[in-house]
């Protein structure tokens, strides 16, 4: 599994990281034999063989990006993408978005049941925890607020608040659910990946990082939008126009198809002027010789395109 959509850096960066990824997924989930076995199946379920995998990538890049080897950032890694699948699972309950395909797969209530399938969420919520503990404690501080109430959790409610209801939409108003239902944890996926770096980086570059996160985080966001009236079941692992079927408050909703990859791509040019900030903050900080920040500025960049231009 790979965020590859075309063979620009940063599919090669994730083809090349893809495995190490896989294996911290492995070495931080109990295994399926563990009691009880049906828990840790139904953990196993939501997680293998997995979806895009770009918010691990995210915490690899954010580790490359303050001068770290990705490596270090492995099981954080590991554990933001548990914390995401978590959100996909609950998600996907009939109490929320009453989804049956995800991954390309029945949803993990479907197979499990409800009350499990919460359980299942439930655990790989802490589990993340467990995870990003090996990022230090300003990792975990991190993850917990982009998480919580006042991020993706908060999102996510105002998101079924006023879902089948237009007088409650407008772009204000979706946009700030979209910061928090999914530019949160993105933006926590660098930043966390930049604590596990080592050292203290400074707050100018986790600046940098945060306003680059959530540039991506918006314009992936509405890409997800967009797909919904454009994919189709195969390429999207999951059933195109639900969001047309619950009412839901997206992007192009309010202003069309082409007015909503119109500001996609505004959001990634910024994300994609934010990079040279961020190496040269890097090098201000560490020193680091030039071609492995040149590489990794082209790597932000082409991250920030692939969360718009990608099929899935
Ligand atoms: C789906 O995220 C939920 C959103 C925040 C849009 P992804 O599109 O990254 O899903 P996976 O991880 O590839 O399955
Ligand atoms: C989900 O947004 C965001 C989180 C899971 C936090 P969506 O409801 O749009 O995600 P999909 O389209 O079901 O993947
Ligand atoms: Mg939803
Ligand atoms: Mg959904
Ligand atoms: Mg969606």
């Amino acid at each position: 599994m790979s965020a590859a959509g075309s063979q620009g850096p940063f599919a090669t960066f994730c083809g090349a990281w893809g495995p190490a990824v896989e294996a911290a997924l492995r070495d931080l989930l109990p295994p399926v034999t563990a009691a009880p076995a049906r828990l840790h199946e139904a953990m196993h379920y939501a997680l293998f063989p997995g979806g895009k995998r770009l918010r691990p990538m995210l915490v690899l890049l954010g580790c490359r990006a303050a001068g770290g080897d990705p490596g270090a950032a492995l099981r954080a890694a590991a554990a933001v993408e548990c914390l995401h699948t978590y959100s996909l699972v609950h998600d996907d309950l009939p109490c929320m978005d009453d989804d049956d395909l995800r991954r390309g797969r029945p949803t993990c209530h479907k197979v499990y049941g409800d009350a499990l399938a919460l359980l299942a969420g439930d655990a790989l919520l802490t589990l993340a925890f467990e995870g990003v503990a090996s990022a230090g404690v300003d990792a975990v501080a991190e993850l917990a607020r982009a998480a919580g109430s006042l991020g993706m959790v908060g999102g996510q409610v105002e998101d079924l608040a006023v879902e089948g209801d237009a007088r409650l939409h407008s772009l204000e108003r979706v946009q700030w659910i979209h910061d928090r239902k999914t530019g949160a944890l993105i933006t926590a996926s660098l930043v966390v990946g930049a604590r596990a770096a080592g050292g203290s980086p400074p707050a100018g570059l986790l600046e940098l990082l945060r306003a680059y996160g959530e540039r991506l985080g918006r314009a992936f966001q509405i890409a997800d939008d967009c797909l919904d009236l454009t994919g189709t079941a195969v390429e999207l692992g999951k059933n195109p126009l639900a969001d047309v079927a619950l009412g839901k408050l997206t992007w192009p909703a309010m202003v069309g198809l082409e007015r909503s990859l119109g500001t996609a791509r505004a959001l990634a040019d910024e994300a994609v002027a934010l990079a040279a900030p961020i190496t040269a903050s890097t090098l201000a900080w560490r020193g680091e010789p030039g071609p492995a920040l040149d590489a990794t500025r082209r790597l932000l960049q082409d991250a920030a395109r692939y969360a718009v231009e990608r099929r899935r």
